[in-house]
């Protein structure tokens, strides 16, 4: 693997490679990299989690992270995405972290730049590492994919958590499901719809997404007084779960729309063990891409040790 820009195209045991290695992170099984390796997050829309996890899997890894911040960037002066990376690939950046407002820019960079791309979400396109924390949360729950009922549920239309997550799941086996209101359903997703109050009876995984507002034009408005009512997961409903179904959201949670804000951290919720494992799943991420260019840390059996920077 190259680059990290989507889900659709990975298969099975790419897909579980990733989740494993996730795993060996999780328990320290790591040395930071031996080799100096610097890494630019190009973020072009805000980012708290993703941002922030990938500098500490970063940092864990003992990368130098090169400081970018568009606002005080060339961007200003009006210089492109791509020139933008392009500098970064000529100044010693070892990959790119990029987050964008426009769908495919990660893909589209990728195909143009030598060192390994990480998409950090584009557009309404793909979110592939929020995708893999919630594979390595629901792998960490039940162990196993195929056969489990998942439901994708909210913004399906403008949520690149959703896309991401559809192909993941299903490339791995489990049946996935998407719920939302009539108007913010997407007809290229090739998937089934389900009515909010079947999926709760029926699904292991309730997957809630934020609502993005920032993406809506006029056709897309509703009415966030009633939406968590009608379109939401409530107290009520959440009554209504399987006894061992979990709740996740990609966060953040707009609490009291999508979620009933004293289900954010209720038992059966994942939502802050989503973002712990952030962090792992990016370290995951990182060292996959560079045991694929030939450059490890080595032994996974020892204890993760200072970092060491030729
Ligand atoms: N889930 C997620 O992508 O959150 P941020 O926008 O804060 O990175």
């Amino acid at each position: 693997m190259e680059h990290f820009v989507s889900m659709k195209d990975l298969r099975p045991d790419e897909l579980m490679h990733l989740i494993k290695l996730s795993n060996k992170m999780d328990k320290n099984s790591y040395t930071p990299f031996k080799k100096q390796l610097f890494a630019a997050n190009l973020f072009f829309e805000p980012s708290t989690r993703t941002k922030m996890s990938f500098v500490v899997a970063e940092r864990k890894l003992g990368i130098e992270i090169l400081d970018f911040h568009q606002e005080s960037s060339s961007t200003k002066k009006g210089e492109s995405i791509y020139d933008t990376a392009k500098t970064f690939e000529s100044i010693g950046a070892s990959f790119l972290v990029i987050r964008h407002p426009l769908n495919n820019t990660a893909q589209q960079l990728a195909d143009k730049i030598k060192i390994p791309i990480i998409n950090a979400g584009d557009g309404t396109g793909e979110h592939p590492t929020q995708c893999l924390l919630d594979l390595y949360t629901i792998y960490q729950e039940f162990n196993a994919f195929r056969g489990l009922n998942v439901a994708i549920v909210g913004d399906i239309k403008h949520s690149r958590v959703a896309r991401s997550n559809a192909y993941a799941l299903r490339t791995l086996g489990a049946n996935v499901f998407l719920s939302c209101k009539k108007e913010w359903q997407d007809t290229s997703l090739d998937f089934s719809y389900i009515d909010l109050d079947e999926a709760v009876k029926s699904c292991d995984v309730i997957m809630l997404l934020r609502i993005q507002e920032e993406r809506h034009v006029q056709h897309d408005r509703f009415n966030k007084t009633s939406y968590l009512s009608q379109y939401g997961l409530t107290k009520e409903r959440a009554n209504h779960m399987l006894s061992h179904a979990i709740i996740l959201h990609p966060a953040p949670v707009n609490r009291g729309v999508e979620i009933d804000s004293d289900l954010v951290e209720c038992k059966q919720s994942r939502i802050f063990k989503q973002m712990e494992n952030g962090v792992k799943t990016r370290m995951a991420v990182i060292e996959h891409l560079f045991q694929s260019r030939g450059i490890s840390y080595g032994s996974y059996h020892q204890k993760c040790q200072p970092s060491i920077v030729q």
